[in-house]
């Protein structure tokens, strides 16, 4: 039976990777920081078997024993700030976490663990102004957040690694991909979670920001996949991961509302400066030509089909909560 360490298990992609892993009949084991409540939302399906072991990637001793007591084959290093917006607020934090996680989570394998396989949340974000269209696993990065820019130094270090010490260390570049399970502050997870409220009489409007901006968004359990495919090969490398189609934020608000046979959708959003981003990431597209060859993978479901299924999951959740 193959073993898993998995940072960041209690977030989005954590949990649809763990559900995976365990469908491939792997031992999973997942990194989680001490919370004065459980955050366990999104892996209590599963709980029972998976084995949580207590860590932060601001303690290097902690993360040292959690490959010890794990002895993985394969290392997923998904644990980050991940929120754009908060690593304007808290750069210094994004940078710990982020980038210099990612040093220590690697220097915890090469000490305890060096022939395990290593997986770093690379993203789209690093390419941030966009040098060329679409974007490629040689596109220049360009990032335009303390989170982008943190996300390039994890980026780097990681492949510093494989070309220092000949470990197995790979970066998969994940362009947004969502789910039902996104937390509420991202924009699909917002859109879809206040419409489902606007559709159920529980709120009045949806206040968002810069509805120009585009993403190549795909779904998140997808990706996860993916993120396996690339520890399965003989030789590591970094893989761009993408539908290869973008949309804009008011694109994502027009189908979300139809979702609900609202078409007036500009009566019910407002936008405030508020959740506007000191320097924004106008356009990302990817090109996930190198994943298709190299490890046959391509997106199933559609930009349609995602938005539908979040919005009808928040509309089923808020239906729950209110029995
Ligand atoms: P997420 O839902 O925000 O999950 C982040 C996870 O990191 C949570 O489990 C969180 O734990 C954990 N974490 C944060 N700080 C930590 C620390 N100091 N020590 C240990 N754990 C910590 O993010 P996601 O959407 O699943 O994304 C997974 C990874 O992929 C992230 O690295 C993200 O930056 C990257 N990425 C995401 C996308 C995307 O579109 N989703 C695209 C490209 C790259 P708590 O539950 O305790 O907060
Ligand atoms: N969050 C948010 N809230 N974003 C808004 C809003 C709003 O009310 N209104 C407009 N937007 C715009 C943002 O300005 C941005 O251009 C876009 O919607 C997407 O924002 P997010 O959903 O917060 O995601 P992101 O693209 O900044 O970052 C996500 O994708 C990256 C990959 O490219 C995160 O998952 C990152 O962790 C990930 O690396």
């Amino acid at each position: 039976m193959k073993r898993a360490l998995i940072t960041g298990i209690t977030g989005q992609d954590g949990s649809y990777l763990a559900e995976f892993l365990l469908s491939k009949n792997y031992k999973v084991f997942g990194l989680t920081r001490r919370t004065s409540t459980p955050n366990y939302e999104r892996i209590k399906h599963i709980q029972d078997q998976i084995e949580l072991i207590p860590g932060d990637l601001l303690d290097q001793q902690s993360l040292t024993s959690a490959i010890s007591l794990s002895n993985p084959d394969e290392i997923y290093n998904l644990a980050a700030q991940s929120f754009v917006a908060t690593s304007w607020s808290q750069p210094v934090l994004t940078g710990e976490f982020t980038a210099l996680g990612t040093t220590r989570m690697l220097e915890s394998m090469r000490q305890v663990k060096p022939d395990a396989k290593f997986y770093q949340a690379s993203s789209s974000e690093m390419f941030g102004e966009v040098q060329e269209t679409p974007q490629t696993e040689k596109t220049p990065f360009h990032p335009r957040s303390p989170y982008g820019v943190a996300k390039v130094y994890a980026h780097w270090i990681t492949i510093n690694y494989r070309e220092s010490y000949d470990l197995f260390t790979v970066s998969g570049i994940l362009f947004n991909h969502e789910s039902p399970r996104r937390g509420l502050e991202f924009v699909t997870r917002k859109i879809s979670h206040g419409v489902a409220k606007i559709h159920l009489g529980q709120q009045d409007s949806l206040i968002l920001g810069n509805l120009d901006a585009k993403r190549d968004w795909g779904f998140s359990g997808d990706y996860v996949e993916a993120m396996w495919l690339m520890l399965q090969q003989s030789k590591p490398d970094d893989y761009v991961i993408a539908t290869g189609e973008n949309h804009s934020v008011q694109e994502f608000v027009e189908a979300a509302f139809k979702v609900v046979g609202i078409t007036n959708w500009k009566k019910y959003v407002k936008t405030s400066k508020e959740f506007y981003r000191p320097a924004e990431v106008d356009f990302l597209i990817g090109d996930a030509t190198k994943a298709k060859k190299a490890l046959g993978w391509k997106p199933k479901v559609s930009f349609a089909d995602l938005v539908k299924l979040m919005v009808e999951a928040d509309i089923k959740l808020l239906q729950k909560n209110s029995q």
